[in-house]
């Protein structure tokens, strides 16, 4: 997620830069590739950019000073447009009067870029954001608020946005849809931001804007009007967190925080790409169209740990959604195997930070045998994302805990935009059970946030297993790859053996290892491997097992094979994997934190494994 500062004060008080700089920097944690701000001065917008990290940006304004007592600031992590100087923000219009930053996504820049043709000469980014400064400055005639007021009737997509302007030096004008902004009240000077930690030093009074809310920002006033234009008088809240818990937003560790942005992230990485009511898909940055997608012949997916577990569950989509052979392979396997290849094989690689030493080198023995190649990544500009023809990326923002969560449905969200675009490419699945699916796909956030509205549940069955030895995940069909995955979230952050295995397998082995000291996690949401999960469930039983079962929230039956039922919302058995793993994120989480592990940095791990 991007990150935005804004400060507007009395001449000569502080100084803007230094402001924003300061408030940019308690906004690292959210991951980005890149910075800029901009001030006004004499009338004149002056902005330094850079790449990388923040200290770039104050080398490059030691080298070239700038002060104001107005100024906007931004630490961009990619979704449109690799990290470049050019991409990085803030972007200004043509004639450098008007400037903006920008966090979210703008799901029809595409349409909007297209309707300012005139001005196509006048872009200088590949990013979405820069067609909003030039739409301001088209509608700008003297009144800034009433430019972006016309400018975001337009938009379509997710904002948190900062504007100035070199003809009005007190104001900022700032907006908030899905994309969260914060006013930090000040006296003789005001402040913007994505988030509470940037503001902390100066103020703890702050006014957290609605959806909708557009607000004119000066050094003595702040003026907010919400969707319907009418003037609102928003609560101000004094925040008394202390910084350190501010930067996980309150939540003890990153990884609890990254398990509550999953309803965010899984719209943000739907957002602009599936249309239900229409029955569209549309994956830009695919250039496979139907002839190439009728060409794939088959498709291998290449992975390590978690994100081999999505390219899992993703075997079941290609095959019943698009009708193609697809093989998951781990990526260390996978490039010692003399894996059969051809022209007409699809290779996708998912790798969340695009940098994992296995995946990279199993991509480029596809590439080498001159496979088309995919990406599911979460960091724009990554080594991975570099090297495929295609990639669909997870608009996660950084996942700081080593132990990934919101990158894996993030994923899984991508894997099941791109089966259902090339069923429909490929006429594979009706139109119907299309926009049924993608109906589906997008009720998920809400379902995810229903169900962490109870997360607490899940600690208290936590701490009835926390001293157990070994675990069995069980699961079935699209569920056995959540089942590994649900044991690996356990063992890499509770230090607990656990084994994930699909339920069928039971009786051929594992099974003898069941008494009474083995908890057995059970995936049973409602599916046509429902009775079978049952049976293995009651098997178990039988032999002594305590049976923890993840159920769909209708199912009533199961109350009788199980103590501990976990029950999440109904959803069509493809799409179940999306949310049967979050009560297992919930579970490992609980138990780490019983036990005193070190969740977000789990012994032996690093969240990036660049080496073999
Ligand atoms: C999962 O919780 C682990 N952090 C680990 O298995 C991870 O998924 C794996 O190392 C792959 O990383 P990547 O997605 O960045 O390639």
């Amino acid at each position: 997620m991007c990150g935005i500062v804004g400060y507007v004060g009395k001449k000569n008080a502080k100084n803007a830069v230094e402001v924003v700089l300061k408030g940019l920097k308690k906004l690292e944690y959210r991951g980005y590739d890149s910075a800029g701000i901009a001030v006004v001065c004499n009338n004149l917008l002056h902005i330094r950019r850079s790449v990388g990290k923040l200290c770039n940006l104050t080398d490059k304004i030691a080298q070239d000073p700038i002060s104001s007592n107005i100024a906007i600031g931004h630490t961009r992590w990619a979704t449109h447009g690799k990290p470049s100087e050019n991409n990085a923000h803030p972007h200004t219009d043509a004639s450098n009067s008007i400037v903006i930053v920008h966090n979210g996504i703008i799901e029809n820049y595409a349409d909007l870029k297209s309707q300012l043709k005139e001005n196509l000469k006048d872009f200088k980014s590949q990013t979405d954001t820069e067609v909003i400064v030039h739409l301001i400055k088209k509608y700008y005639k003297g009144d800034l608020l009433d430019a972006v007021k016309k400018t975001l009737s337009k938009v379509k997509g997710s904002y948190a946005l900062g504007v100035i302007c070199k003809d009005d030096p007190y104001t900022i004008i700032c907006a908030r849809q899905e994309a969260p902004l914060i006013i930090g009240v000040g006296v003789k000077e005001n402040f913007i931001a994505s988030d509470i930690p940037a503001l902390l030093t100066y103020t703890r009074d702050m006014i957290f804007l609605e959806n909708g809310d557009i607000a004119k920002i000066t050094k003595d006033k702040i003026v907010i009007i919400d969707k319907e234009g009418n003037e609102q008088n928003r609560e101000i809240k004094t925040i008394n967190w202390d910084p350190v818990l501010a930067e996980k937003a309150g939540y003890k560790h990153f990884m609890l925080k990254e398990i509550f942005e999953q309803p965010r992230t899984i719209e943000e990485t739907l957002r602009g790409r599936i249309y239900p009511n229409e029955g569209k898909i549309h994956v830009e940055e695919v250039k496979l169209n139907k002839e190439d997608v009728r060409n794939i012949s088959n498709i291998y997916v290449i992975a390590c740990g978690s994100s081999y577990h999505a390219g899992f569950v993703s075997k079941f989509l290609f095959e019943n959604f698009a009708k193609i052979p697809t093989e998951v392979d781990i990526a260390s396997e996978f490039r010692y195997r003399n894996p059969i290849l051809s022209e007409k094989t699809l290779v996708i690689a998912i790798s969340q930070s695009g940098e994992t030493a296995d995946t990279l080198a199993a991509l480029r023995l596809a590439k080498s045998k001159g496979c088309q190649t995919l990406a599911i990544c979460n960091v724009v500009g990554s080594s991975i994302s570099r090297e495929t023809n295609h990639v669909v990326y997870t608009h996660c923002g950084i996942e700081v805990g080593v132990a990934s969560t919101k990158a894996f449905t993030g994923q899984l969200t991508a894997l099941y935009i791109l089966a259902l675009d090339f069923a429909s490419k490929k006429e594979s699945l009706s139109k119907e059970d299309i926009k049924k699916y993608l109906q589906e796909l997008w009720e998920i956030p809400v379902k995810i946030g229903d169900f962490l509205e109870n997360a607490q549940e899940l600690n208290k069955i936590a701490k009835l297993f926390d001293q157990k030895k070994d675990f069995l995940y069980l699961g079935r069909h699209v569920n056995y790859p959540v089942a590994l995955e649900g044991a690996l979230k356990l063992k890499e952050i509770s230090y607990i053996h656990a084994e994930g295995y699909a339920a069928g397998e039971m009786k051929h082995g594992p099974i003898a290892l069941i008494d009474e000291s083995i908890p057995i996690v059970s995936i049973a949401t409602n599916s046509k491997v429902y009775e079978k999960m049952i049976s293995n469930m009651e098997e178990a039983k039988a032999r002594g097992a305590t049976i923890i079962v993840i159920a769909s929230s209708n199912n009533r039956e199961v109350l009788t094979k199980s103590e501990h039922v976990i029950y999440v919302p109904e959803t069509d058995e493809f799409v179940s994997p999306l949310i049967s793993v979050v009560p297992l994120q919930l579970l490992a989480y609980y138990i780490s934190v019983n036990l005193g592990c070190d969740v977000d940095q789990p012994r032996n791990l690093a969240k990036s494994v660049t080496v073999e």
